[in-house]
């Protein structure tokens, strides 16, 4: 190579990388831009926040859920109830996943059957899609028993 083909190639790799990035520099302020947006979005009320976070097992078709999310009096239920409506409910308040239903008869009758220490002992170690203590491994032996108290005081 001589030296003019040589400077002309040093230009040229100057000029490519120049425009190269511009537009790189282009592509970045863009998606700042677009980020902006994402974070930022235009004011939403805490309605429209709890609408879109609902559970999906509000918009599981089947039966009307039962609704388990009225106001629990504090000392009248205890515990158990509110065990049921934080943890339980997700599934249990639709049958999600063949669960039985909150309230519905004879989805627990085969289940009572078992008898009440099986129902615990299912509860709090799990059974098939029904994850132990409801997926909380916080609550304790208790609280289990407690929930599932409540959800056979729903279909006696
Ligand atoms: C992730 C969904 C889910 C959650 C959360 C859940 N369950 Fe279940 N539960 C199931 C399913 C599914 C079954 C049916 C299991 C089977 O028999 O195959 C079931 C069955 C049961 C049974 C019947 C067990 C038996 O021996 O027949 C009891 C009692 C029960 N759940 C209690 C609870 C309690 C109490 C909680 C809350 C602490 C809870 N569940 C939370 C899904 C759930």
């Amino acid at each position: 190579m001589d030296t003019q083909k040589t400077s002309k190639f040093f230009v040229g790799s100057i000029i490519t990388f120049l425009i190269i990035f511009g537009l790189v520099k282009i592509i970045l302020n863009t998606m700042q831009d677009i980020g902006k947006n994402v974070v930022a979005p235009a004011s939403m009320s805490e309605d429209d926040i709890a609408t879109r976070i609902n559970p999906v097992a509000q918009a599981y078709i089947g039966e009307a859920p039962v609704v388990v999310a009225a106001p629990i009096e504090e000392d009248s239920v205890g515990g158990g109830a509110q065990v049921v409506t934080q943890v339980c409910a997700m599934c249990h308040a639709t049958g999600m996943m063949s669960s039985p239903k909150l309230g519905k008869a004879k989805d627990w009758a085969p289940r009572i059957e078992q008898g009440i220490e099986t129902l615990y002992q299912n509860a709090i170690n799990g059974i098939n899609m029904m994850p132990a203590r409801g997926g909380r491994p916080d609550l304790s032996d208790d609280d289990v028993k407690a929930a599932v108290d409540h959800m056979l005081s729903l279909v006696k």
